[in-house]
């Protein structure tokens, strides 16, 4: 197969842990026999440097050509401190969202069976978690109208939903538990909030089109309890932008270090992968961060691409790396810790 995928590194540590990622994935084409081009495009802070804007004309259009996008990271600290800043790095990755209209993002949690007793939870109540958090990606309290009132003294943002929003998420969502063990969870606040009633009517009525598929529908701070203490309750849950936004961060320390899971962001059309870390900047350029989260991203990327084997060689290959101690210093206590770039070469060579 012959792949165009754009290449968007981004910020702080997302061109090393892309470096890796393109190394894996270029191992994979030459074991399989297939054909990768990669078209580097810039984004976020970086861009912002080079011409004033954090996803310009120029890149969209590289990233709408494109098969995929392969993402790294975006967000730089000298915006961070600077409320007054009128771009920003985050707004690429916004603006990014909406124009290829990557409205649903699949955020896997798993363990590693290696990395066990990494987990800030213990073993028993971790074992055996495999759950997908399907967040809706371009709509609610992100994009919803916001501003300031009485000189500047009230802020509001809104969280706006139609139903057709909600439809199209809720149905990759009942689909994806078609695939699974077919149990979804809708995740709500229905006891407070008019969008999330909108959300579980909306459910409710697509419920008898799957009727194999048992779904529940959990307030989100109950959610965010249960998941930290029985998360091998959980297969496939949905649920809107920025409650999604939360709890996969909360999910991801699960496995053991944010620097491990992947994250898959599609549309009607385009399709993007990416960490679900961020650019971590106070590691940026020291060639010491984890980038098994942007491996194991490119392997849902040959997933969707039915690429199945090509995506469990790189699966494989990673376990092989957690079990034999090929760790960079997130997870290496005490022992060996290996650079980014040792770990992508040791990847590659292993393929
Ligand atoms: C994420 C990030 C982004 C988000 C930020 C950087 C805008 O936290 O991808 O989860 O809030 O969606
Ligand atoms: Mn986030």
């Amino acid at each position: 197969m012959k792949l165009n995928i754009a290449l968007l590194a981004g910020d702080g540590i997302g061109p090393e842990v892309i470096d890796q990622a393109v190394k894996v994935s270029n191992a994979i084409a030459k074991k399989f026999n297939h054909e990768i081009n990669w078209t580097p495009a810039l984004t976020g802070a970086a861009a912002i440097d080079a011409v004033g804007e954090p996803y310009p004309d120029e890149t969209h259009a590289i990233c709408e050509a494109a098969d995929a996008v392969l993402f790294g990271a975006i967000g730089h600290p000298r915006f961070d401190n600077d409320p007054s800043a009128k771009v920003r790095p985050e707004q690429g990755l916004l603006k990014m969202r909406q124009k290829l209209g990557l409205f649903a993002n699949v955020r896997p949690t798993f363990t590693f069976p290696s990395l066990i007793d990494k987990s800030p939870l213990k073993r028993e109540r971790i074992e055996g978690t495999d759950l997908i958090i399907l967040r809706e990606l371009t709509g609610g309290i992100y994009f919803g109208e916001r501003g300031r009132k009485d000189n500047g003294d009230t802020a509001f943002d809104t969280c706006t939903y139609t139903r057709a929003e909600v439809q199209r998420l809720a149905k990759k969502g009942f689909e994806l538990a078609m695939t699974r063990s077919k149990k979804l969870c809708c995740v709500d606040k229905a006891n407070v909030l008019e969008s999330s009633r909108l959300w579980r009517e909306t459910v409710q009525a697509m419920e008898k089109e799957y009727p194999e598929v048992e779904v529940s529908y959990e307030f989100v701070d109950a959610v965010a309890m249960r998941l930290v203490q029985w998360p091998n309750s959980y297969d496939v849950m949905i649920t809107e932008n920025l409650f999604g936004d939360i709890l996969t961060d909360e999910a991801s320390v699960i496995s053991g270090s944010m620097g491990l899971m992947p994250s898959a962001s599609v549309g009607e059309k385009a399709k993007l992968y990416e960490p679900i870390h961020g650019s971590y900047p106070q590691a940026a350029g020291k060639d010491i961060a984890n980038p098994l989260a942007t491996v194991l991203s490119a392997a849902m990327l040959f997933e969707d691409f039915k690429l199945v084997d090509e995506a469990q060689a790189i699966r494989d290959v990673v376990n092989k790396s957690l079990a034999e101690g090929i760790v960079t210093e997130d997870l290496s206590e005490g022992g060996k810790a290996y650079k980014t770039s040792e770990v992508g070469d040791w990847l590659a060579e292993n393929i």
